[in-house]
């Protein structure tokens, strides 16, 4: 289907997922690329939303936009409603009617962290947040909805574009001596450009395996005190890193204690290398000092 050009819309073009992507397109000549900001296209606003999908006529969407902010959602559930589970369904139903593929990207907060293994795609999904169970409406809309979709659940994404930790961290890290940081939860980094790059080298087999929920994270496993530890340490900062727990650092949103996902699924279906956390932190912390 794709062998040839295709048109892919990026919708949410601001957000640290989607910078990667245009940062990639020219790596994709073939494809034409349509990018909408917020400001453009609403997705909670259904008309804009059409008006999109008749300016562009996308063979794939990718949906980048998202209410993000997780403790915020607690009190703003409308809001993040409308946008992760209204905007999904906006989409879908859009992508239904234009036979586009939808690419759609959700979050390991669908889950509870109760597991004591890495969560299967199949596992009983139980959020533990508003922005999750937002996340979590927006997947069941897009299932029902009737278009061809790819849901891909990410985790703990970072970039060196937007606002995300590892740019907290080495801000923190410059200006402090010592930082406390939380060691009971558990989860993957994941680089923005290594998802970027499966999504756009993998289009039309997407398309072949269509209607699958995967996961994708980087390899490896870490507590937010590892994360942080390893960017002190890539950035020859001296601040002292000492881990808290998560009762000593309350927020608004309870966070899965645990969040690692199994990536089988993704791995035998594309027969994908992916890189280890580290690996790619190291990648991104370089291209943050050129
Ligand atoms: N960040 C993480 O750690 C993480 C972890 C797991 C999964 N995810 C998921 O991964 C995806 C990409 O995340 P990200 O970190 O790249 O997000 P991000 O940097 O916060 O970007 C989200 C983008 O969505 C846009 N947006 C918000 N409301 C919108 C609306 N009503 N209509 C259109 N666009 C809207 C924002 O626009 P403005 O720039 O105008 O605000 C922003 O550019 C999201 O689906 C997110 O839920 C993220």
């Amino acid at each position: 289907m794709i062998s040839s050009m295709a048109k892919i819309l990026i919708i949410g073009s601001s957000g640290q997922l989607a910078s990667e992507l245009k940062k990639l397109q020219g790596d994709f000549p073939s494809h034409q690329f349509y990018f909408t900001t917020q400001a453009e296209t609403d997705v909670s606003d259904a008309s804009a939303v059409h008006t999109a999908f008749q300016n562009t006529t996308p063979n794939f969407v990718i949906n980048c936009a998202a209410y993000t902010a997780v403790d915020k959602a607690e009190t703003d559930q409308e809001r993040a409603t409308e946008i992760n589970a209204f905007g999904a369904q906006n989409l879908a139903e859009q992508a239904r009617k234009m036979k586009s593929h939808l690419i759609h990207i959700s979050t390991d907060f669908v889950f509870d962290g109760n597991n004591s293994r890495p969560y299967k795609e199949e596992d009983s999904i139980h959020p533990i947040s508003i922005y999750g169970m937002s996340k979590w409406k927006g997947e069941e809309a897009i299932k029902v909805s009737g278009c061809d979709y790819t849901i891909i659940r990410t985790s703990w994404l970072y970039s060196s574009f937007g606002h995300n930790f590892v740019k907290t961290m080495m801000k923190l890290g410059n200006e402090r001596a010592s930082i406390n940081v939380v060691a009971d939860q558990i989860g993957s980094p994941t680089y923005c450009g290594d998802l970027a790059f499966f999504i756009l080298s993998h289009l039309e087999q997407l398309t072949s395996h269509k209607n699958n929920i995967y996961h994708y994270s980087n390899e490896g496993v870490a507590s937010w005190y590892d994360f942080a530890y390893e960017i002190m340490k890539l950035n020859l900062l001296t601040c002292q890193v000492y881990p808290i727990p998560t009762e000593s650092y309350p927020r608004p949103a309870a966070r899965p204690s645990y969040s690692v996902m199994d990536k089988s699924k993704i791995k035998s279906h594309y027969n994908i290398y992916i890189p280890h956390w580290k690996e790619s932190l190291a990648k991104c912390i370089q291209l943050l000092h050129q």
